[in-house]
């Protein structure tokens, strides 16, 4: 499979940066409502930077299940193939909450959060049960 073997990998690592970047962001307005300062643009830029990011967990993810398919015929064999199914999971609920208080039928807020961060720490030890299987 050559070099296309890489390709899931190096997305998958562009993910996590953008990931950590969507953390941080999030964490700031956290600190805001803690300190019940005023939130700029209502939290707009983390929505913004965080939506493409969690949808490269989507692409990522069917990336890794086609570089499997094709290098080994089966899927879904791996420890790293279900840490990674727990990641996705976590993030589709993170990003139902983040909807939910975008559109404001939630002030769910702390939960989102939660859920977003254990979410990432999945998504670290889908990287780290990664390393194993590069070629
Ligand atoms: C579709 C994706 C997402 C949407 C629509 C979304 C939306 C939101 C919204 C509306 C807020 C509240 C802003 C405010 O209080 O002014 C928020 C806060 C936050 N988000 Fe997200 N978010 C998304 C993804 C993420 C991701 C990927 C992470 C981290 C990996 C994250 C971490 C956080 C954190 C830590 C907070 C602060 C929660 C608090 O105030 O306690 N979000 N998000
Ligand atoms: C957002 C993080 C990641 C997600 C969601 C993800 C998802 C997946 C999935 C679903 C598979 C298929 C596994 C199976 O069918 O059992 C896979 C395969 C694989 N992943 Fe990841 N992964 C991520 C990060 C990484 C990272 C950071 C690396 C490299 C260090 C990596 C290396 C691999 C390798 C080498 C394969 C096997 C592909 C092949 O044999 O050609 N993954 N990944």
């Amino acid at each position: 499979m050559g070099g296309w073997a890489y390709l899931h990998p190096a997305l998958a690592g562009l993910t996590l940066v953008a990931l950590a970047v969507a953390l941080g962001m999030g964490f700031r307005l956290r600190d805001l409502r803690l300190r019940r300062r005023q939130r700029p643009e209502g939290g707009l830029r983390h929505q913004r930077w965080s939506r493409p990011a969690v949808t490269l967990v989507l692409v990522s993810f069917i990336a890794g299940l086609v570089t499997m398919g094709l290098a080994r015929g089966s899927v879904l064999t791996t420890l790293h193939g279900w840490v990674a199914m727990i990641a996705l999971v976590g993030f589709a609920a993170s990003t139902l909450v983040g909807q939910a208080i975008a559109s404001e039928k939630s002030e769910r807020r702390a939960l989102h959060g939660l859920l977003a961060t254990l979410a990432l720490l999945a998504a670290l030890a889908t990287a780290l049960t990664g390393m194993e299987l590069l070629p």
